[in-house]
C-alpha cells in the first residue's frame, strides 16, 4: 500500500512570495509541493511556467509534482525536466500523443502521471495505466483553487481503487480540487493516498494542526 502524501499547491500561496511558500511547506515538514500550470486554453486561467520552477528549484529540496494543465503538453516536457519537476501529470482530454509523452517523461528519469477532469470518465485512463506512476483524480473543474469538491467524484477514485486493487498496480490515486480535512477525508476513504491541498492548506492558521486533522 501506498504511503499518504499531502501535496500543498504553490498556486494557493502568494505568488509574490512563492519561495516562502515553498518555506512554509518544508517547514510543515511536507515532503511535496505541487505545482499547477496552465495555458489559458485548455483551462481558463494562466499561472506559471518552467522560469518558475527553475528559479524555485535550488530554493528547495522539496519533491516537485508538476501537474500541466495544457492543450499540448507533448511540447513542454523536456523544459520542465529540465526545470526541476520530478512528477509530469498530463490530462488524457486534450488530443496529442498521450503514450509517447508519457514514454517521454519516464525515459527521462521522472515519474509520469495521467489526469482526469471531473466529467471524464475513468475508463479513459484504462490505456495509459500501465505507463504511469499516479492517476491525479480532478476533484473540480480545473482552473482555479478555492473551488468547492464536487462529491460525484468519490466514485472515481473508488472505481480506480477497485481497478488498482485487481490488478496489483502500484500507482498512487491523487484527489486535487476543493479537498479540506471533511474531503479529504471522504477521498482517503475512497482509496485515494495522495492530496493535493491549496487553500486549505495555504489558509490554515495552525498549519500543524490542519495536517494533523487530514492524515488520521
Ligand atoms: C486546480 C488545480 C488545483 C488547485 C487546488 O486547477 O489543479 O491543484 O490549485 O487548489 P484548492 O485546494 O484550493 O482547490
Ligand atoms: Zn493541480
Amino acid at each position: 500500500m501506498n504511503s499518504f502524501v499531502l501535496a500543498p499547491s504553490l498556486l494557493a500561496g502568494n505568488h509574490a512570495t512563492l519561495a516562502g511558500s515553498l518555506a512554509a511547506v518544508e517547514s510543515a515538514g511536507l515532503g511535496w509541493v505541487h505545482l499547477d500550470i496552465m495555458d489559458g486554453h485548455f483551462v481558463p486561467n494562466l499561472s506559471f511556467g518552467p522560469q518558475t520552477l527553475a528559479d524555485l528549484r535550488p530554493h528547495s529540496p522539496l519533491f516537485f509534482d508538476t501537474h500541466l494543465m495544457l492543450s499540448e503538453p507533448h511540447r513542454y516536457i523536456g523544459v520542465f525536466a529540465r526545470a526541476g519537476a520530478q512528477r509530469i501529470s498530463i490530462h488524457v482530454e486534450p488530443d496529442y500523443p498521450h503514450l509517447e509523452t508519457l514514454r517521454e517523461i519516464r525515459a527521462l528519469g521522472l515519474s509520469a502521471g495521467i489526469a482526469l477532469n471531473p466529467d471524464t470518465p475513468v475508463e479513459r485512463a484504462y490505456p495509459f495505466l500501465e505507463e504511469v506512476d499516479l492517476v491525479l483524480v480532478m476533484t473540480v473543474h480545473p482552473g482555479f483553487g478555492g473551488q468547492a469538491f464536487i462529491p460525484e467524484t468519490l466514485d472515481k477514485i473508488k472505481q480506480l481503487a477497485a481497478w488498482r486493487h485487481k490488478t496489483g498496480a502500484t500507482w498512487r490515486i491523487e484527489a486535487d480540487g476543493g479537498v479540506t480535512v471533511k474531503t479529504g477525508l471522504e477521498c482517503r476513504r475512497a482509496g485515494a493516498d495522495t492530496l493535493v491541498v491549496g487553500t486549505s492548506f495555504f489558509k490554515a492558521p495552525d498549519k500543524a494542526a490542519f495536517i494533523a486533522d487530514i492524515s488520521i
